[in-house]
């Protein structure tokens, strides 16, 4: 409030990836409410719906206080009718009856326990509500077959849903780092993903590999994953060319040497540490069922050559919307196609090299966000 007691009105720029959003988050009932509905929509494959309520909970994010009345909102982009009459009610009644009841909804609650299995999108959990099935019990009846990814999914739903914490994250880094030093001394390892941003917890765990010798890194993956097969901390694994340029949202021009990209989605088997196991954990003791001393840990790692290293770093430290903001910001206001391997000048008709975030930025035109405050 300023001087007058009258409530501040906020200002916030257009684009995403022109804000700093840390993780400290002054408006987080109503974030977590749009983003809900942004998570159903993008569930009911309504993916425009959901970008939209995504653009409108960046907005929230980026504001320095609490919000008190609507007048403080005017003027603030990307918050249309549907987001607006959703923040209305949280501040007139404490929560939105749109979201209450979307969550006590069968089929919302279905889309999460299903879509909670590795390997099932929505498209499957669409499918398989309509035959009636909303739970993993139900889903074990049918008689489904299910694919590989998915049955490593449901053996271990219970460690995939818990979050992943910090401490959890830098043990994997350990394993991960031996294995690339053993299989290619010299390769270097970095932690993308949420924990680069400063997350305390996340789903999985993200690794970007390289090499500074441009070239020397072809054909690490498939050592890598047979090292950590070999030591057993490998539950699931699946090593695929990276796609990422071919999806809907890409940019249209592809980098020439996109097919040495390679990525590998995985579930780790990590040994839990001695004061996570309880006292079942005791030699002398008799272990009850389900007590077992590792747990599941999903982990996405890449490969890139050193020349696209910045790059592919900017590409997978996200957040998602963040780094959708910045193709966006980079197509419609400076007419080039930025990807996870390389940016295109469409006017000068060539490629903008660069070797670090902060280069990329600059060629964009925009002021350098540090990951910790692309938490859009
Ligand atoms: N990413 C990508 N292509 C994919 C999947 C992910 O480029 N097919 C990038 C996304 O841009 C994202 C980053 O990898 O920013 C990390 O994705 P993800 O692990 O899904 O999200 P996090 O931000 O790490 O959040 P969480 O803590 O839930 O893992
Ligand atoms: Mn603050
Ligand atoms: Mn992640
Ligand atoms: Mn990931």
């Amino acid at each position: 409030h300023n001087d007058e007691g009258e409530a501040v009105v906020f200002s916030v720029p257009s684009f995403a990836c022109q804000r700093r959003i840390t993780l400290d988050n002054h408006n987080t009932i109503i974030t977590g409410a749009l983003s809900l509905l942004a998570e159903n929509a993008e569930l009911s494959e309504e993916d425009g719906r959901g970008v939209a309520f995504r653009r409108a909970a960046a907005v929230l994010k980026a504001l320095p206080e609490p919000v008190t009345c609507m007048t403080q909102l005017r003027g603030l982009p990307c918050l249309g009718e549907h987001s607006l009459r959703v923040i209305k009610d949280i501040l007139e009644n404490g929560e939105s009856n749109e979201v209450e009841s979307m969550k006590q909804s069968e089929r919302y609650k279905a889309l999460k326990v299903l879509t909670g299995v590795f390997g099932v999108g929505a498209k499957t959990a669409d499918r398989w509500i309509r035959e009636g099935i909303h739970t993993l019990h139900q889903l074990r009846d049918s008689g489904h077959a299910l694919n590989r990814a998915q049955q490593a999914g449901v053996e271990h739903y219970d460690d995939l849903n818990q979050p992943v914490s910090m401490a959890e994250a830098d043990a994997v880094g350990e394993i991960v780092e031996k294995a690339v030093v053993s299989v290619l001394p010299g390769a270097q390892i970095t932690l993308t993903g949420g924990f680069r941003r400063g997350k305390p917890s996340g789903h999985d765990v993200d690794f970007l590999i390289t090499h500074p010798e441009e070239g020397r890194e072809e054909g690490l993956m498939s050592k890598v994953v047979s090292w950590l097969e070999s030591q057993g901390f490998l539950l699931y694994h699946k090593t695929s060319r990276n796609s990422y340029l071919e999806s809907a949202n890409g940019p249209a021009r592809p980098a020439s040497n996109m097919d040495r990209f390679e990525r590998c989605f995985s579930i780790f088997k990590l040994a839990k540490k001695y004061h996570e196991l309880g006292k079942d954990a005791g030699p002398e003791e008799t272990k009850p069922a389900g007590h077992k001393p590792w747990r599941a840990v999903r982990v996405d790692l890449v490969v890139s050559p050193i020349s696209q290293f910045a790059f592919a770093l900017l590409g997978w430290t996200g957040s998602k919307l963040f780094e959708r903001e910045l193709r966006r910001w980079a197509g419609q206001e400076k007419a080039m196609s930025l990807s996870s391997h390389a940016l295109f000048d469409n006017k000068q008709k060539r490629y903008l090299t660069a070797t670090s975030e902060e280069e990329i930025f600059g060629h964009l035109g925009l002021e350098f966000i540090p990951p910790s405050e692309r938490n859009a």
